[in-house]
C-alpha cells in the first residue's frame, strides 16, 4: 500500500531539508529522499561547511606562522598536522549533519534513505539501497536534488591527482604544485588553504579577471593582493588537456584565443570551472519537464511546467548559494501550504571566504552601467578604519552604490575583515528598500568595523573623503 504525502521532496540538501521543516511546521505530511548516507546534501557534506572548517584552521596556521610574532606573541616552531585538520572538519561535518536528521524527526519529516525518482504525476519511486523499491504518493513533489561540478572535456576527474573541489578537500598531503583550472569561488577558497598550508598555487582562468561575477573593482583589488599572497595567475587562457607522466601532471595551456602554447607541472589539478544542475535518472520525462540548454530547470514562483511538481535550490535558475537554496525551500513550502512565499534574489548576499574575504550583494558598477541606471558612489578603505587599523587587517575597502534621484541602495561591495558578516546589513538596507543616507545616518559603535559601511554611505552623500 502507497502513503499519500502532501510533499515529497527529493533531495536533502539546504534547499530540500529547509523546504521539509516549513513543511512540517505548516502542518504538511512531509517526507525527504536523500541518496547519501547523510542529509545536508553538497553544502554540509562536501562544500560550504568543510571548505570554511579548512579555511579556518589554515588562516590560523599561516597567522601563527607570518602574522603573532608582530604582535607579540612568541610561538615554538608552527607545526602541520592535516590528520587532525582534516579530522575537525569532519567533526564540524558530523555534528551539523546529524542535527538536520534530528531537525526532520522533530518536524515529523520521515527521511528515506535512497534515490528517488518520479514516477508520472503524484508518484516518487525510491531506489534503496538493498536494490528493492518503493513508492510513495504525493499532492506535491519537490525537485531538490542541487548540482554536480561541470566537467572539463579531456580533463578526467580522478578525485586524487585530478580533483573536483570534494577530493580537493580531502587529499592525504600537501601537493608540492596544484593547478586550478578556473579563478572563481572555488579555485580562489581551496586555492587559498593549500596555499597556506605550503602549496605552490597556479590559477588558469579563461576569462581576463578572477571572479568574473564580482564588481570590476574588487576583482581588480582581489587579484592584486592574491598575488601578493603568492598565487601565480594565468588569466586569458585555457587548459587543454593534462597528462599523467607516473606522479606528475603536465597541464597543457593556451591563450583562450588560441596558440602561446605553455605546459605548467602539478603534483595536483583542481577543475573548479562552474556547477550544473543534477537531474540523473529523476525522471523528469514522466511529468513532461524540460531542462533548459544548461541543464537548469525553468520556475515560476518555484513552479515547474508539471501541475504539483516544483523545483528549488541549485537545480534552478538564480545564484547558486546554500542561503538561497535555503530561501527557495522556506516561500516553496509556504506556497504548497497555500501561503505567500517570495525570494528576492537581487538582496541575496555572495561571499568568497579568502583573506580578505569578498562580499557583494545587488548590482555591481557594471551592471548599472549596462543598464543605463544613473547611480551615486560611496568607498571607503578599511586603511582609515580604526579597528582595522588596531587588528593589522587593513586591505580591501566598503563601496556602496545608491540610485542617483532617490538614494535607495543598489549595490554593496566589501572585501575586508568579516566581510561575509558585514554584508548582512547592506542586505537588510536593500530589503527594506532603503537610502544610503538611511545607513549613514544610523549610529554605528566605535570602533567597528562596520563604521567603514556608515563612511562609504557618508561618502555617498558626499559628507566623508572618498578613495
Ligand atoms: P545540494 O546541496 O546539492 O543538495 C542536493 C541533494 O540531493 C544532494 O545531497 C544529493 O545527494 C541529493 N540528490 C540528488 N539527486 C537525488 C535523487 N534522485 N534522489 C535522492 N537524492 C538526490 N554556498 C554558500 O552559500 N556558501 C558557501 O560557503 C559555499 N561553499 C561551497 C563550497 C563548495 C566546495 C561547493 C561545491 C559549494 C559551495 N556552496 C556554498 C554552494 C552550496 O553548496 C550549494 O549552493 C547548495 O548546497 C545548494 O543546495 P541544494 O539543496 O540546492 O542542493
Ligand atoms: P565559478 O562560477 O565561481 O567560477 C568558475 C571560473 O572558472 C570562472 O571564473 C570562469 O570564467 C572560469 N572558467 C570556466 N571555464 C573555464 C575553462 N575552460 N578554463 C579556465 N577557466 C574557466 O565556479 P566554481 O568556483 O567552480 O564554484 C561553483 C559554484 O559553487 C559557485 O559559482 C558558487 O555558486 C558555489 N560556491 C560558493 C561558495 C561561496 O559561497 N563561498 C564557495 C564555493 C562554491
Amino acid at each position: 500500500m502507497a502513503d499519500t504525502y502532501d510533499v515529497v521532496i527529493i533531495g536533502g540538501g539546504p534547499g530540500g531539508y529547509n523546504c521539509a521543516i516549513r513543511a512540517g511546521q505548516l502542518g504538511l505530511k512531509a517526507a525527504i529522499i536523500e541518496m547519501r548516507k547523510t542529509l545536508g546534501g553538497t553544502c554540509l557534506n562536501v562544500g560550504c561547511i568543510p571548505s570554511k572548517a579548512l579555511l579556518h584552521a589554515s588562516e590560523l596556521y599561516e597567522m601563527a606562522n607570518t602574522e603573532f610574532a608582530g604582535m607579540g606573541i612568541g610561538t615554538g616552531k608552527v607545526t602541520l598536522n592535516l590528520d587532525k585538520m582534516m579530522g575537525q572538519k569532519a567533526d564540524a561535518v558530523e555534528g551539523l549533519t546529524k542535527g538536520v536528521a534530528g531537525l526532520m524527526k522533530k518536524n515529523k519529516v520521515e527521511h528515506f534513505h535512497g534515490k528517488g525518482r518520479i514516477a508520472g504525476k503524484g508518484k516518487v519511486v525510491i531506489a534503496l539501497e538493498d536494490g528493492s523499491e518503493m513508492t510513495l504518493e504525493t499532492k506535491n513533489i519537490v525537485i531538490a536534488t542541487g548540482s554536480e561540478v561541470t566537467p572539463l572535456p579531456g580533463v578526467e576527474i580522478d578525485e586524487k591527482q585530478i580533483v573536483s573541489s570534494t577530493g580537493a578537500l580531502e587529499l592525504e598531503s600537501v601537493p608540492g604544485k596544484l593547478v586550478l583550472i578556473g579563478a572563481g569561488v572555488i579555485g580562489l577558497e581551496l586555492g587559498s588553504v593549500w596555499r597556506r598550508l605550503g602549496s605552490q598555487v597556479t590559477v588558469v582562468e579563461y576569462l581576463d579577471r578572477v571572479l568574473p561575477t564580482m564588481d570590476g573593482e574588487i576583482s581588480k583589488q582581489a587579484k592584486r593582493l592574491f598575488e601578493k599572497q603568492g598565487m601565480i595567475f594565468k588569466l586569458s587562457r585555457k587548459v587543454t588537456g593534462v597528462e599523467k607522466d607516473g606522479k606528475a601532471l603536465k597541464v597543457k595551456t593556451e591563450a583562450a584565443k588560441g596558440g602561446e602554447e605553455e605546459v605548467l607541472d602539478a603534483d595536483v589539478v583542481l577543475v573548479c570551472i562552474g556547477r550544473r544542475p543534477y537531474t540523473d535518472g529523476l525522471g523528469l520525462e514522466t511529468v513532461g519537464i524540460e531542462a533548459d540548454k544548461r541543464g537548469f530547470i525553468p520556475n515560476d514562483h518555484f513552479k515547474t511546467t508539471a501541475d504539483g511538481v516544483w523545483v528549488i535550490g541549485d537545480t534552478t535558475h538564480g545564484p547558486m548559494l546554500a542561503h538561497k537554496a535555503e530561501d527557495d525551500g522556506t516561500a516553496c513550502a509556504e506556497l504548497i501550504a497555500g501561503k505567500a512565499g517570495h525570494v528576492n534574489y537581487l538582496a541575496t548576499p555572495s561571499v568568497v571566504y579568502t583573506r580578505p574575504e569578498i562580499a557583494s550583494v545587488g548590482y555591481t558598477e557594471e551592471q548599472l552601467k549596462e543598464m543605463g541606471r544613473e547611480y551615486k558612489v560611496g568607498k571607503f578603505p578599511f586603511m582609515a578604519n580604526s579597528r582595522a587599523r588596531t587588528n593589522h587587517d587593513t586591505d580591501g575597502f566598503v563601496k556602496i552604490l545608491a540610485d542617483a534621484k532617490t538614494d535607495e541602495i543598489l549595490g554593496g561591495h566589501i572585501m575586508g575583515p568579516h566581510a561575509g558578516e558585514m554584508i548582512g546589513e547592506i542586505a537588510l538596507a536593500m530589503e527594506f528598500r532603503a537610502a544610503s543616507e538611511d545607513i549613514a545616518r544610523t549610529s554605528h559603535a566605535h570602533p567597528t568595523l562596520s563604521e567603514a559601511i556608515r563612511q562609504a554611505a557618508m561618502g555617498v552623500e558626499g559628507w566623508t573623503m572618498q578613495m
